[in-house]
C-alpha cells in the first residue's frame, strides 16, 4: 500500500536518503525541518534525482499544531520521526537543550498524530542505547544502558512508544537502532553536510580528504580490538534508509511495538576505515592518536538477524562501498 509519510528531520543527511528511497519505492512525502542542522538545498537535489516531487514545511516538529495541520492537509498515513540534535559531546554541555529538543518534538509529534488519527510511527533511534555492550553483536534483547544525555533521549523515547503502543491497539510503532551510518546515493548529489563541525568519523575523515582540516583525531589506540581503536558497525546510509522502507511496509500487517537494529553485523576499526578511504581515494589521510574520550567504547556491532528475518532486509553494501560514495559525494 503506498504510503504519504510525514518525515520529520528529513532535510537532514539520513532524512533526504530516506525521502529518496520513499518516493523511489512509490510513496509520497511531506518533510517537516527546521533547518537547525540542514540546508534547504538537500531536498531539491532528492526532486531532482527522483523527478518526483516533495511537499517541505519549514517548521518545527515541537509545534503540534503545525505539525498536525500538515498531516491534515497532506493526507499523511505514516510518520518517520527523525527531528532530533545528534551529537554525542555536546549533548554532555547542553543536555537541557537536547531533553528538550528531542522529547518534546517526539511527544508533540505523537500527539499531533493522535489529533489527526494517524497510527504508525517509525522511530530514529540509535546503539548509543545499548551504552557499552556487554557482548557484541549486540541483539536488540541485550541490556540497555545509555552513557550520555543523547543516548539517554532515545532510550527515553523508546520507552515512551512501548507504553504509547499498548495504550490503544490502533498504534503501530517502530523503533529503528541505527549503527553508524557512512557513505551517500550512488548519484553523489545528497551528501552528509552538517552545519558547523562535524561529530562522526565519515564526515571528520571526509573533511581531511578534502583539505578542510589537517588530520583526523583517533580517540585512543589502546582499546581491547584488533588494532587498539575504536570498532564499530558502519552500516551504508542507503542500506539504512532500504530498511525503513521495509519496515514501514512490514508495518500494515503488525500492531504494537517493535524494536529493530539495522547495521551490516560487521565491525571495522577506525584505522581499517581511514585504510579503506585511502584505497578509494588514492590520498594519503593523516590522523593523531590522542587520549580516549570519556564516555567512549571499545566496539559495537549489531546482530542484524532480527530485521533479516522479521523484515526480509539486508544489507547489500560493503564498508568500502559507503567510503567510496561519500567520497563521490564530496566530489559532486
Ligand atoms: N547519523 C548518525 O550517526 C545517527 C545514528 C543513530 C541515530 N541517528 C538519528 O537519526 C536521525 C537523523 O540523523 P541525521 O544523521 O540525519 O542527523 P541530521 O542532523 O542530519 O538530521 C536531523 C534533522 O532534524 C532537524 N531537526 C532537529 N530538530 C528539529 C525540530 N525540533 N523540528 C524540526 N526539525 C528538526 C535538523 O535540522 C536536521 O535536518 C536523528 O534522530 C539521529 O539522532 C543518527
Amino acid at each position: 500500500m503506498a504510503e504519504t509519510v510525514l518525515v520529520t528531520g528529513g532535510a537532514g543527511y539520513i532524512g533526504s536518503h530516506t525521502a529518496l528511497a520513499l518516493l523511489e519505492a512509490g510513496h509520497d512525502v511531506v518533510v517537516v525541518d527546521n533547518y537547525v542542522n540542514a540546508k534547504p538545498g538537500a531536498l531539491a537535489d532528492v526532486e531532482d534525482v527522483t523527478g518526483r516531487s516533495i511537499t517541505v514545511v519549514d517548521g518545527d516538529a515541537r509545534d503540534r499544531k503545525l505539525v498536525e495541520h500538515t498531516m491534515r492537509e497532506n493526507g499523511v498515513t505514516a510518520v518517520i520521526h527523525m527531528a532530533a540534535l545528534k551529537a554525542v559531546g555536546e549533548s554532555v554541555e547542553m543536555p537541557i537543550e537536547y531533553y528538550g529538543n528531542n522529547l518534546e518534538s517526539a511527544i508533540s509529534t505523537l500527539d499531533a498524530m493522535r489529533a489527526a488519527g494517524v497510527w504508525k510511527f517509525v522511530f530514529s533511534s540509535s546503539a548509543t542505547v545499548y551504552g557499552d555492550p556487554e557482548s557484541c553483536p549486540i541483539p536488540e534483547t541485550a541490556s540497555i544502558g545509555a552513557t550520555n544525555p543523547y543516548g539517554m533521549t532515545k532510550q527515553m523515547i523508546e520507552v515512551i512508544l512501548e507504553d504509547v503502543a499498548a495504550s490503544d491497539e490502533r498504534w503501530t510503532i517502530t523503533s529503528l537502532r541505527y549503527f553508524n551510518p557512512i557513505g551517500a546515493h550512488e548519484s553523489g548529489r545528497i551528501s552528509e553536510a552538517p552545519i558547523g563541525k562535524p561529530n562522526n568519523l565519515m564526515p571528520m575523515v571526509m573533511d581531511v580528504a578534502t583539505g578542510r582540516r589537517d588530520k583526523v583525531m583517533v580517540f585512543g589506540n589502546d582499546w581491547p580490538t584488533v588494532d587498539g581503536t575504536g570498532v564499530r558497525d558502519y552500516i551504508h546510509v542507503m542500506d539504512l534508509v532500504e530498511g525503513h522502507v521495509a519496515a514501514l511496509e512490514a508495518m500494515s500487517a503488525q500492531s504494537g511495538y517493535e524494536v529493530y537494529n539495522l547495521g551490516q553485523g560487521r565491525g571495522t576499526s577506525v584505522l581499517e576505515l581511514i585504510k579503506a578511504v585511502e584505497d578509494v581515494t588514492g590520498l594519503s589521510i593523516a590522523y593523531e592518536i590522542t587520549d580516549r574520550r570519556a564516555g567512549d567504547i571499545a566496539e559495537c556491532v549489531a546482530d542484524p538477524t532480527r530485521a533479516n528475518t522479521e523484515l526480509g532486509w539486508k544489507t547489500r553494501r560493503s564498508t568500502a562501498d559507503g567510503c567510496r560514495d561519500s567520497w563521490n559525494s564530496q566530489n559532486t
